[in-house]
């Protein structure tokens, strides 16, 4: 058996599902008799090796690394906590020439035969041209709550997040249903709409606004919420659960931190302004309470949930067997209920080309069939022509 020097580090924003894949790799690695190095914070790990400011023999990972000691030990924890014991950075690519040097001269001090990459589009991307740059052996997992690496229908860390949304939602019903309030909840995904939507149909939601149905709350998207809600009210339910994505844009095209805010706001003042024109419908409306909850890092840092630490696990083994076949230059992926691989580059130019022209990596489709599920169920989901209306509120 032909013995590997291997890297791992996780880079980007952390999400549930981390510690399953690092894990995962250094018992298929100690099987293999191969030495593991866990790279702490992303690439910066790199440039402490090259200051020599840790040995590189403090960074190798064992399986006993991650057993609780004592009348316990021996008990195997890693998988089942969130955030990850690598740490991780979100710095965006290295400008500076020295920085980046570093990056290399770490790497190359360490004498790998591969690195395994644990990101999200924005990390992969930064780290393929460090890769490139450097000649590194690498192989890429996907993870992010956002779901929106392409060509892999799952990321690992998703699954959890929607679990949060899910279980966010349910829990704002009863105190939603005792006061008759509209709950606003914004979710995650920066660009992408796939943990709201998710989230969204599986908590029961009556709204639904995702950057790839509604780009911006225009008013007629503000028209089309509020008529959803006086149906609602028609309808006998009393209170409404609505979710945004949190890369839904304002009315003038903006992304703005609390969509959520923005868009209570929104239907607060368009249904005053259309009660005092005599709407009397909407001076119900006006007057119906409504309150905010951001998500936030809540959605980041929950246990990893089974199918987490599942695709985690069949990610991390995966990376090893295609660096044991020097197969390199691959993201692993889930396709059709298998964890395949496909080419690294192609997926980054895909990234980068999606990146320059401002758009999301890997959108929700507009025909995916949970939309249609979620349309079906009467759920407003608003229409990508709804967000074309230019004119605001100042102009009623
Ligand atoms: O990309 C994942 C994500 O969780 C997004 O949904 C969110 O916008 C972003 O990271 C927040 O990142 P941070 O607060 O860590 O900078």
């Amino acid at each position: 058996m032909q013995t590997k020097r291997i890297g791992i580090l996780t880079s980007g924003g952390d999400c549930p599902g981390l510690n399953a894949v690092i894990r995962a790799v250094v018992k298929a690695s100690e099987l293999r008799e191969w030495t593991v190095y866990g790279i702490p914070y992303g690439t910066d790990g790199f440039i402490n090796i090259a200051k020599d400011e840790c040995s590189p023999d403090d960074l190798i990972l064992t399986d006993k690394c991650y057993q609780l000691p004592g009348r316990i030990r021996g008990l195997d924890v890693l998988q089942f906590f969130s955030g990850s014991v690598l740490g991780s950075i979100s710095k965006g690519h290295p400008e500076n020439p020295e920085v980046k040097a570093n990056i290399l001269e770490g790497y190359r001090m360490l004498g790998l035969d591969a690195l395994i990459v644990v990101g999200g589009d924005g990390s992969l991307d930064i780290i393929y041209d460090l890769a490139k740059a450097g000649n590194w052996n690498i192989v890429a997992i996907p993870k992010t709550i956002d779901n929106d690496v392409p060509d892999t229908e799952f990321s690992v860390g998703f699954t959890t997040a929607v679990e949060i949304v899910t279980q966010a939602l349910y829990d704002l019903t009863f105190t939603a249903a005792s006061h008759e309030r509209i709950m606003i909840v914004q979710a995650m995904g920066r660009d992408a709409g796939h943990l709201a939507l998710r989230g969204g149909i599986a908590g029961g939601a009556d709204i639904i606004l995702i950057p790839e149905l509604t780009p911006c709350l225009s008013l007629d998207v503000i028209d089309d919420c509020c008529h959803h809600l006086l149906k609602l009210r028609e309808s006998g339910r009393h209170f409404a659960l609505v979710v945004i994505a949190e890369g839904v844009k304002t009315q003038d095209q903006r992304k703005e931190s609390y969509i959520g805010d923005y868009l209570l706001q929104q239907i607060k003042e368009y249904s005053q302004i259309l009660c005092h024109e005599g709407h009397q419908d909407f001076c119900t409306l006006k007057d119906v309470d409504m309150r905010v909850t951001v998500l936030g890092h809540l959605q980041r840092s929950h246990p990893p949930v089974a199918w987490d630490r599942l695709l985690a696990t069949a990610f991390g083994i995966k990376a090893v067997e295609l660096i044991e076949n020097n197969h390199y230059d691959r993201l692993v992926v889930w396709q059709k209920g298998q964890v395949e691989s496909e080419s690294l580059s192609s997926i980054i130019t895909t990234i980068k080309e999606r990146r320059q022209k401002k758009q999301c990596t890997s959108p929700v489709n507009p025909h995916d069939c949970l939309v249609k599920t979620a349309r079906s169920l009467g759920i407003y989901l608003g229409d990508p022509e709804k967000s074309k209306n230019p004119s605001n509120l100042d102009n009623l």
